[in-house]
Order: C-alpha cells, then structure tokens, then sequence
C-alpha cells in the first residue's frame, strides 16, 4: 500500500476556508523584526504597513517580546470580575498622557469608538433632562471611517462600507472637514456629539487644522456638546505626538484608541475626561476581554519602549528630511505622484491613477505599503524605522516610479 502525503500550501487553505471578505495580497508573510518582515520564500520587505498602523515598535521587539512572554506564563486573563495590577497602572500612564478622567478597555478599534458613541447617548440623556433617546445626534465628518460595527458604520458616511448592511444606526449626520460652518449648521437640540477622527486615515490623510479643532471644541462647549476624537490610527506617536490632537492644543472630552497600544497585541482603550467619566456606573457598558493582563502588559511594554528611546522625539526629526524626500519625489514625477500629505509616520501619498497597481509593483521592489481612500497610497513604518531604512523607502518608490 502507498502513503501519499498531500502537502497543503497556505493560499490553498485560504482559499479553500477562510471567508472571503479581505481582498488580500498574494503574499505569506512568516517571520518579522523590526521594520523587516520576511514571506514564505525567504524573500525580504521593508514594512511600512505595520499591520495597518499597530505594530509601532516594529516586529518582535526584545522587551515588547519580554513582557509579553514574562506575563504569559504568570497570568493572561481573568476578566473584569477582578482588578489585575496592569490595568490599573496601564490606566494610570493613559491619564498621565490624556489628563484627569478615567479610562475603560476593550479589544479593537470599532469596540473602542461604540464605547465613545454610547458615551454620547448617555451625554445626551442627560443633557434632555433624563429623557432616553432624544438627545442622540452626532455630527462626523464626510470622508470618515470609525469601524466595521454598526455604529462604526453609521458613523463612516461611504456607500462601499454601508452597502447591504442598512438599516444603520440613527441619528448621524456629517459636515466637511476642515469646514466648521458645516459641523455648526448640523447643531440643533437634539445633538450630542461631535465625533471627528484628528487624522483621517483609511479616508486618505486628512488631518484635521488647528483651527478646525479649537473651532470644534468652542462649538462643544457652547452647545453643551462632547467632542469625541478617534484616534484609532493617528494616535499612540504616529503623528510624533503621543496624541495628533496634540499638535492643536485642542482638548477633547473623550478620546478612543487601539491599533499601535498593544504594538500588535489586541487591545482598544477609551479616554473620558473627568466630567463626563462618571457617566458610566456599573453594570452599563463592558466586554469579556477588556484589559486582560496580557493585554495591558503588551501596551505597557509599547509606552516604555515609547519613552525610554525617545520614540516621540525621533519620529518627528525623522520624518522631516524624509517628508522633503517625499516630496522632492513628487515632483520629480509629477504626472504619477501629485502630493504628499501627513504627520510624522502617517503619510499619504496622492498618486494620479488607480494605486492597485502601484502598491503590487512595490511590493515587488520589496516595500509594503497599504491603500486608502481615493488614490492614495498610505506609509506607516513602525515608529522605530531609522533615517536608514526611511531612505530606503524612498529609494524603492523612486526605482517604480521611474519603471
Ligand atoms: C480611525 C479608525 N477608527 C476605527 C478603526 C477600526 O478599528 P478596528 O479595525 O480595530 O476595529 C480604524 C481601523 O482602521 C481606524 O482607522
């Protein structure tokens, strides 16, 4: 009798059982370290992808690999029934960062912007006097995305996210940003929120100005509003500030985080100022897997590793001379590559024609970039890529825009 051993490749298991709702690259990726990841081949990329903006100290980073091993094997997950000594302090350093207030953890993105728009239901109640789904408007902005939950969709006004999912959550509505006449016009009494990302990202890089932000927050506070910002992508040092809105003095009542904190472990957290934290009591809001010790030991590891090597600091002197190249490289190719938009290790760049094809022809060069909203080809290297390897990326586009 003959053994046979069917040898199963990875794309043929993909494509064989899991669901078909990423439109994937072609590529297997095995092992990392640092700004490096490595496919199943053995062939080498420059990731300025970071998973899509998590991984901010790049892949497998000695103490981040550390702290996570080390706690591992003490203690991974006992629930919200009980304290465990991680929340408490990753909690701790949050508010240190954010301000007085107080700060509730989750798993994602999407959890992380529910929290902040239930956060707004509750305002809202309040502000009616008690009276339960009156006060629930909440203003975005056109361009947006805040996730793939059902109030994350109904707040991401785009039909290639919305379509085959209505009917969506009420009471949104959407100015344009950078536009306050717009938001301001959308105000009436049964608003509660105004609820902006400081950087759109899967938009295109759209940063928000200064003075759209302090508009913003005069608006709030005038009309008794909570201004809510979402910094899922641009915060955790993207931009070179701990928070975007940073850059803008602007102060928030209530912030949501997640991506780059865990530094590629699951974890989403919500900032709420000190005057609107107590609007949650016990028993309202809450998820199984918020803040577990593994978790938080991952997003403590991401915050030393943030300050003991000056990670704010470099990613702004970093990114200056890289952004000329940038740049620079925009008009030298014009016809292909029309602006260059961003903060710090979030950058855009606007090309003429479809991005598709530019982003495969990358990769095959050997630098992995991700895709956003009309045209634009996003780079978010991890917060540790050195002057060195941002060089490099330059050196690759140059060598595919020129092909
Ligand atoms: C600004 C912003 N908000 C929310 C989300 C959703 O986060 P998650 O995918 O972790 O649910 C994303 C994801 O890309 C995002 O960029």
């Amino acid at each position: 009798m003959s053994s046979s051993i069917v040898r199963t490749t990875t794309a043929e298991l993909y494509d064989a059982h899991v669901m078909k709702n990423y439109a994937r690259a072609p590529l297997t990726l095995v092992r990392g370290r640092g700004a490096q990841v490595w496919d199943d081949a053995g062939k080498e990329y420059l990731d300025f992808t970071s998973g899509i903006a998590v991984s901010a100290l790049g892949h497998c980073h000695p103490h981040w690999v550390a702290s996570v091993q080390r706690q591992a094997g003490e203690l991974i997950h006992t629930s919200n029934l009980f304290r465990n000594p991680n929340q408490g302090e990753l909690a701790r350093r949050l508010v240190q960062r954010a301000g007085p207030g107080r700060v509730f953890f989750c798993n994602s993105g999407a959890e992380a912007n529910e929290t902040l728009l239930k956060l707004a239901r509750l305002h809202g109640m309040k502000k009616a006097g008690g009276e339960e789904g009156r006060c629930i408007k909440v203003i975005g902005a056109k361009h947006a995305f805040h996730g793939r939950t059902f109030g994350g969709m109904s707040a991401t006004p785009q039909d290639k996210i919305q379509k085959g999912f209505r009917p969506l959550v009420p009471g949104f509505a959407f100015g344009e940003l950078n536009n306050l006449k717009s938001f301001e016009e959308l105000i009436d009494d049964d608003t509660a929120a105004i609820f902006i990302e400081t950087v759109q990202g899967e938009g295109g890089i759209h940063p928000a100005t200064t003075e759209f932000l302090l508009g913003l927050r005069e608006l709030c506070t005038r009309h008794n509003l909570l201004l809510l910002l979402d910094e899922v992508q641009c915060g955790i040092g993207r931009t070179g500030a701990f928070f975007a809105f940073e850059h803008s003095g602007v102060r928030p009542d209530a912030i949501g985080m997640a991506k780059g904190l865990g530094g590629g472990f699951p974890i989403g957290a919500v900032w709420v100022g000190e005057t609107s934290a107590e609007l949650f009591q016990p028993g309202m809001h809450g998820t199984t897997f918020g803040g577990t010790p593994l978790a938080c030991a991952a997003a403590l590891a991401v915050l030393d590793v943030l300050e003991r090597e000056q990670l704010l600091d470099k990613v702004r002197d970093n990114s200056v001379p890289w952004i000329a190249d940038l740049r620079a490289l925009a008009s030298e190719y014009p016809d292909k590559l029309c602006g260059v938009r961003g903060l710090g290790y979030l950058i855009g760049l606007q090309f003429t024609s479809d991005v598709a094809p530019r982003l495969a022809a990358l990769r095959e060069a050997g630098l992995l970039a991700v895709a956003a909203g009309g045209n634009v080809i996003r780079l978010l290297p991890p917060l540790t890529a050195t002057p060195d390897e941002l060089k490099q990326s330059v050196e690759i586009l140059r060598q595919v825009l020129a092909a």
